[in-house]
């Protein structure tokens, strides 16, 4: 199985970068699955219906969100009705949508998709360890299911390494989001998960995490409320990973880090 995972999607740069390369990333790689944090697109805070649309229309095939999901009041009420859009699962019971979901391909393959959020520098959570060991005692990777994707959302990156190693060799592929910056500790895991700590994000770079950089260096410098953040317009980066997945097992065979566009180093998969 070929997998494609993309980092914050971080306002309307984002978005077209996504739509500009996604179409053709998808039929040249032979993707099967292709998963997008979208927790930044609308002008930088949370997502609307609209904005989901837009990327499913792109090839996208799921779309994971994190701490700024309900940014769009919209969203709220719309999210028990999009079975592809995911909040962090370790919320509060009663929280609307749902945090791990079951795709089947068109061949009848199955891909678990799981998004946990950690807690240090975050808000305060049920433990995500905790929250994934109870999921995950419900699948079998290459049995029930063909891969097992996990989305780990968060600030710290000691507590997404400490997840990608809690989940080495019972997911295909463990990735962070969130902090905006790629992380260049790509590798497949000795029990065979593929991994990053961050993928970074599909935004601006010229400016301070996809926002526009002259109010983010005030609210550092000053100390004061502000102008308001906004994101930055320039021509995104896309950043993602592009992992191979044994079809036997469900373990990664392959991982490469993509940067397309924009301001940062280039890495193209081609
Ligand atoms: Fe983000
Ligand atoms: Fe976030």
């Amino acid at each position: 199985m070929k997998i494609l995972c993309c980092g914050d999607v971080a306002g309307r740069s984002g978005r077209t970068v996504v739509c500009e390369h996604l179409p053709r990333l998808r039929s040249d790689l032979g993707l099967d699955f292709v998963v997008v944090n979208g927790e930044n697109a609308a002008r930088g805070f949370g997502i609307t219906e609209k904005i989901c649309k837009q990327l499913y229309e792109a090839g996208v095939d799921a779309i994971t969100t994190g701490n700024h999901v309900w940014d769009q009041r919209e969203i709220i009420s719309y999210i028990n009705g999009d079975p592809r859009l995911l909040r962090p699962h370790n919320y509060p019971q009663g929280t609307p949508g749902r945090g791990s979901a079951v795709f089947t391909l068109g061949d009848g393959r199955k891909v678990l998709l799981l998004h946990l959020m950690t807690r240090l520098f975050m808000d305060a959570l049920d433990d995500p360890f905790a929250c994934v060991q109870a999921e995950l005692a419900k699948y079998r990777l290459g049995k029930s299911v063909d891969a097992i994707l996990m989305d780990i959302h968060g600030e710290a990156t000691s507590e997404k390494t400490a997840m990608g190693n809690f989940l080495d060799g019972r997911a295909s592929v463990v990735f962070g989001t969130h902090s905006h910056v790629p992380t260049s500790d790509t590798r497949i895991l000795p029990g065979g998960t593929a991994y990053q700590t961050d993928l970074g994000m599909c935004g601006d770079y010229d400016s301070v995490i996809g926002m526009k950089k002259e109010a983010a260096i005030a609210r550092f410098v000053k100390k004061v409320p502000g102008e308001r953040l906004t994101p930055a317009e320039g021509e995104a980066t896309l950043c993602a990973i592009y992992v191979e997945l044994d079809d036997k097992t469900g373990l990664a065979t392959g991982i490469e880090p993509i940067r397309l566009g924009g301001c940062l180093s280039q890495i193209s998969p081609l």
